[in-house]
């Protein structure tokens, strides 16, 4: 495998989107988990927003059946835009008109069968090329922070180039839900990375758990062209991120800030009771509401 030039620019970022998002049925059967709303926003819109937040202009979207609303939601919509200048509600147009990417700077591609998250990652092979980085941004995991996630990473990656993985320090008895690092030297927040274990069942390496935000060096592709299937039969990012340790620089970042995990129930909620809060137009309102139920 070729030693790529650890400051490859980042100017890619892939959403992987075709997952089915079982664990939210039956919410999920006809609608994408990635348009569920926390607060009055799609977790896609998000993810789109970290991304442009951390300097990165073009957007891969992996999709799959039933995932249409996403490229609708970050399409022009002629209805809405012309009964909203009809009616003068200029706020209204103003906050959806960030929503269009510029033209070319968006592609979509599908995964036809959901295959696992290194399968969906591989999908964008082509769209990403052979010369650049990529971040990697799964929307299910949302994460509230005074500076976005990817942008602290992207600052992290100027310096020590290479690969990147966010982390966070999970209970012991969390460790077998998640990617988990084992490290090597600290500095600060910055973890070397000597061996990843997708979801120990016994003796994880640490309790730092990978979330999903990832800035992989192109090589990443050459590794998942294996098709290997990991865990759970699912063709694991994780594997594939494994191969490059020892020939690329890699990196775990503890970044600062909270995640909620989204993808489930208990994490959704309070996602929007966390975001609900930090907004000044509901805070209030909505802390009076909460106290009718926690009293
Ligand atoms: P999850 O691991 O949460 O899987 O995916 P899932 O299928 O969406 O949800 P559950 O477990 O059935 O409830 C994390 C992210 O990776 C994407 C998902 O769309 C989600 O954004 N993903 C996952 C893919 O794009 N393709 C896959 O094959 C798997």
């Amino acid at each position: 495998m070729s030693q790529s030039t650890p400051h490859a620019p980042v100017t890619k970022a892939i959403f992987p989107v075709g997952g089915l998002g079982t664990r939210f049925l039956p919410a999920t059967k006809a609608m994408p988990k990635e348009m569920l709303p926390v607060v009055d926003k799609p977790l896609i819109q998000y993810a789109v927003e970290e991304a442009q937040a951390a300097g990165i202009a073009n957007q891969i979207f992996v999709t799959g059946r039933g995932k249409t609303t996403i490229e609708d939601h970050f399409d022009y919509s002629y209805e809405l835009s012309h009964t909203l200048e009809t009616k003068h509600k200029t706020d209204l147009l103003e906050m959806i008109r960030p929503l269009l990417p510029t033209p070319g700077q968006v592609a979509y591609t599908r995964q036809q069968i959901p295959m696992g998250l290194g399968h969906a990652v591989w999908c964008a092979r082509e769209l990403v090329g052979n010369q650049n980085a990529v971040a990697v941004l799964l929307a299910d995991d949302l994460v509230m922070a005074d500076t976005p996630c990817l942008k602290q990473m992207m600052q992290v990656y100027a310096e020590v180039g290479g690969n990147i993985v966010a982390v966070m320090e999970v209970p012991l008895e969390h460790t077998s839900r998640y990617g988990i690092i084992d490290p090597g030297v600290q500095d600060g927040r910055l973890i070397e990375v000597k061996g990843l274990v997708e979801k120990p069942r016994s003796n994880p390496p640490s309790r730092y758990a990978i979330i999903g935000r990832y800035i992989l060096q192109p090589e990443i592709f050459e590794a998942l062209d294996a098709q290997t299937k990991g865990t759970d039969g699912e063709i694991q990012l994780t594997d594939a991120m494994a191969t490059l340790l020892g020939k690329q620089p890699f990196h775990a970042f503890l970044f600062d800030g909270k995640r909620f995990d989204c993808g489930n129930k208990i994490g959704f909620l309070e996602a929007n009771v966390a975001f609900a809060l930090n907004r000044q137009d509901l805070a209030a309102d909505f802390r009076e509401v909460l106290a009718r139920y926690t009293g």
